[in-house]
């Protein structure tokens, strides 16, 4: 049950430091990335990686795709239900990795199955033992996050992109072809700390009050470059799935190509910034800036854009791989705080089903 908590939602953020804890349990050990039955060298056939996901496991799919492709893997994040237009060329050397937390969703099944059929191989990342997507699957991955019961995808999300940056980094030590990322000892070093960075966020976030001073606004518009681009997209996507406010992510270049037109002083708008390059997101943030819109930096203390923005929403400083994942957990705050000021129904919002097993 919901114990304590109004929503199963605010459960599934706070206990997403003992959820992480779960997701990363032995499978980092002396600097390399251990999968459980998947010896070193399953993927070194592997000569291209297509990611395959839906809605905030697409987003979590997109961390993975960029931190694949950054060690020099040919990869793709591609939307299950446009696979059959978009994939390209596959072959036996092609890996169709499904991110699917409930493993039951139509248009990721079909998407592998096609792949599939036309020679790949397959590996599912999900969170439910014996789902469809795991059994179907060549092999699969558990993110280990436990039971998801609100609609909305909270700490699945931060164990999926966990999950896949730690894929990423065997796959790359498999392919013979790869270059290791440059600071792999840091990244992967660090990742110990976010349970306890993500309990940091939770006991000092200010996402209630700026849910109050912003929530009744015309737009929410984030923005993000790189990692910080996935969690843009995954704010926006919670935003606007809880409180039925429009809300939209863009790539922090993209803001002044079309969407700045929408900025008012009645749009807030969210910059992610992850410690890493985050020059975009400091530029057109201000851009917005001059056009009224009130600016939330979500970045770690000392950051340039902390200083240029309205608000900010803190967060400890790490690698910038997993800041986005702290980035996105003050999203979650904001959207449930601001979900919870308009009385909507946060655990199952009108039209929308926790797996979608239709196409
Ligand atoms: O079970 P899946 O991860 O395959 O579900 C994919 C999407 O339907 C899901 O992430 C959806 O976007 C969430 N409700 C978003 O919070």
């Amino acid at each position: 049950g919901k114990g304590e908590y109004d929503h199963y939602m605010a459960k599934e953020i706070d206990t997403q430091p003992t959820a992480l804890s779960n997701t990363i349990e032995g499978r980092v050990e002396d600097g390399n990335v251990a999968f459980e039955d998947l010896p070193a060298g399953t993927f070194a056939d592997v000569e291209t990686v297509q990611f395959v996901a839906c809605g905030t496991s697409y987003h979590a799919a997109m961390y993975g795709n960029q931190l694949l492709r950054s060690a020099g893997v040919r990869a793709d994040v591609l939307r299950a239900s446009e696979y059959d237009q978009t994939a390209g060329p596959v072959d036996e050397n092609t890996l169709v990795v499904a991110v699917t937390q409930s493993g039951e969703t139509a248009d990721t099944l079909d998407a592998v199955r096609k792949a599939t059929d036309r020679g790949a191989r397959s590996l599912a990342v999900t969170n439910v033992v014996g789902s469809t997507a795991a059994r179907e699957a060549d092999d699969a991955i558990y993110i280990r996050a436990g039971p998801e019961v609100g609609v909305a995808a909270t700490k699945t999300f931060s164990s999926q992109a966990v999950t896949l940056a730690l894929l990423t980094q065997r796959i790359a030590t498999d392919v013979p072809t790869a270059t290791p990322v440059e600071d792999r000892e840091a990244m992967l070093g660090s990742l110990a700390d976010l349970p306890e960075h993500v309990e940091t966020v939770l006991e000092t976030t200010n996402a209630e009050s700026l849910a109050r001073e912003y929530f009744d606004s015309d737009s929410y518009f984030f923005i993000g470059n790189g990692l910080g681009h996935s969690v843009a997209l995954e704010g926006a996507l919670k935003f606007k799935e809880i409180t039925y406010e429009h809300a939209e992510g863009f790539a922090s270049g993209e803001l002044k190509h079309g969407p700045l037109a929408l900025v008012t002083p009645e749009t807030p708008l969210f910059a992610v910034a992850t410690g890493g390059d985050d020059e975009k997101t400091k530029t057109n943030a201000i851009e917005a800036r001059t056009r009224g819109a009130p600016i939330v930096a979500v970045a770690p203390d000392d950051h340039p854009l902390a200083d240029a923005a309205d608000w900010q929403l803190s967060i400890p400083d790490t690698h910038p791989v997993w800041a986005g994942l702290l980035a996105n957990v003050q999203l979650q705050l904001v959207s449930y705080h601001a979900a919870a000021l308009l009385e909507r129904p946060i655990d199952k919002p009108r039209n929308l089903a926790k797996s979608v097993t239709v196409e």
